[in-house]
């Protein structure tokens, strides 16, 4: 446990005007997944299916965000927050995923906003977490070319009823696991085993993302427009050319693949390369990269930790210590093992490696030096309990003051570092894993819906109230 000189110490190294958040998306913690209109989406599918989440759980219920709009952010001010991230359900607002709008929808959102806007907190809105409407998996999904068209009229419809009060649009959040967990190793909705279709799958998740930038770009030149990427450094487990070779494909599968197509126009050659044996690339058409290189103003970072792979068949490979999918069944993964290398793990088995972040956020800004970033997720999952109205959970504490330490490193060497998101402002549906592991800064319980701010929070909100005062003394 850190004391006050050290939260003092830590929250000076965070220039004023710092963005300070919690993260949350719309499947994972609305529920109602029925109500006033709303569509469905390739989760309500997947989840219906026996054996895709292993409690067999879904996000009917979820933690009930869509009634709750005063807890949460009464929740969010509590912690000290000046910044929530939040993304909005496509189906909701477009049940059938066309430009037909759910009016109910759009409400909900709004009264989301404005209550957070009461409370001076900044409404940072995702448009797409991962729930496509189920009418166009139907049409094909993300492999088709019309899902990425659809997207840039959403964004549109989206920019036009929030824009006037929402400046900070994060457009796709991670695209690899939208389009590799769910088209590929099918961990995710909508559960599709189909490598060729997964890579067409990326392209259209990018064109969406192009498409909706320059949507919002067009309607407000002002507004600050940002994709969500997750990235991890990825280490070769030797010097053997064959472990530094798998650690070039994950590296540019996972790191360079979607950020140099999002700011340098063009996907990195030597994955276009690994990637020929499965498809011809047929999708791609041209001046598709010129949408996909639409102006960004800000790159979101989402982080958990870093991969140790092998290239040797029957290395020591633990599958477990990889985040979900990094061991998925496509080509470029082929004969590529996750290690372990005896750090301590979190509750999903992930590394705990806070300097990956520093490095990560250092590595961004000396290769896409023109475009602000900010880290806009990260978190860990460990067993919570409750005991008398406390969450003493001092492992995710010591995990977000590891990690702000670590953006602390980056910001003195001259990372353009906007804002910090903790993920998640509380426990909720984590996909395939049910409600068995809890990310929260907020405890919840499940059954009753009651939140209990966890140690981890009331440190971080000490942090923020801090820094934010000393923000406002300079
Ligand atoms: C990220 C997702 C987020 C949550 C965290 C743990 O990949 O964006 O929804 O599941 O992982």
């Amino acid at each position: 446990m850190s004391n006050d000189f050290e939260v003092a110490a830590l929250a000076a190294r965070f220039p004023s005007g710092f963005a300070w958040g919690a993260a949350t998306s719309s499947y994972q913690v609305e529920g109602s997944t029925t109500a006033d209109g709303r569509g469905q989406s390739i989760w309500d599918t997947f989840v219906s299916e026996p054996g895709r989440v292993v409690d067999g759980s879904n996000g009917d219920k979820a933690i009930d965000s869509y009634h709750n709009i005063e807890g949460d952010v009464a929740l969010v001010g509590e912690l000290g927050l000046n910044s929530y991230r939040f993304s909005l359900s496509w189906p909701r607002i477009c049940p059938d995923g066309d430009g037909k709008v759910n009016r109910a929808g759009l409400d909900y959102y709004s009264a989301l906003v404005d209550a957070l806007l009461e409370q001076g907190i900044t409404p940072w809105v995702t448009l797409y977490h991962w729930d496509l409407p189920q009418a166009l998996e139907n049409g094909g999904g993300w492999p088709k070319r019309d899902t990425a068209e659809r997207f840039g009229e959403f964004a549109q419809i989206a920019h036009q009823a929030l824009g006037d009060r929402v400046k900070r649009w994060i457009t796709v959040n991670e695209p690899w696991c939208a389009a590799f967990l769910g088209y590929s190793s099918g961990e995710h909705a909508p559960g599709r085993r189909e490598p060729a279709a997964s890579i067409a799958a990326a392209h259209h998740l990018m064109l969406g993302h192009g498409l909706a930038a320059r949507a919002i770009k067009e309607a407000e030149p002002d507004a600050t427009v940002s994709i969500g990427l997750n990235f991890y450094p990825v280490y070769a487990a030797s010097d053997a050319p064959v472990d530094v070779d798998a650690a070039r494909r994950i590296d540019g599968v996972q790191n360079r693949w979607f950020t140099d197509a999002a700011l340098k126009g063009a996907y990195p050659e030597d994955i276009v390369d690994d990637f020929t044996a499965v498809t011809d690339f047929s999708f791609v058409e041209v001046g598709d990269m010129e949408v996909i290189n639409a102006p960004l103003d800000c790159l979101s970072v989402n982080y958990y930790s870093q991969y140790t792979v092998t290239g040797r068949e029957g290395g020591a490979v633990s599958a477990s210590a990889a985040p979900t999918g990094a061991g998925s069944p496509w080509p470029a993964n082929e004969h590529v093992g996750f290690m372990t290398t005896g750090l301590p793990q979190t509750d999903m088995g992930w590394e705990i490696a806070p300097e990956g972040l520093s490095e990560t956020l250092r590595r961004l800004h000396a290769n896409y030096p023109d475009v602000t970033l900010a880290v806009t997720e990260n978190g860990a999952a460990f067993p919570d309990k409750l005991v008398e109205d406390q969450v003493a959970d001092s492992e995710r504490l010591d995990y977000v003051r590891e990690h702000l330490g670590a953006c602390a490193d980056a910001v003195e060497a001259g990372v353009p570092l906007i804002g910090y998101f903790a993920w998640s402002l509380a426990d909720n549906f984590e996909w395939a894993w049910g409600y068995t592991k809890r990310f929260g800064l907020v405890y919840v319980d499940f059954e009753t819906g009651q939140r209990v701010v966890k140690d981890s929070g009331k440190w971080y909100c000490d942090l923020v109230r801090t820094a934010r005062s000393n923000g406002e003394a300079k």
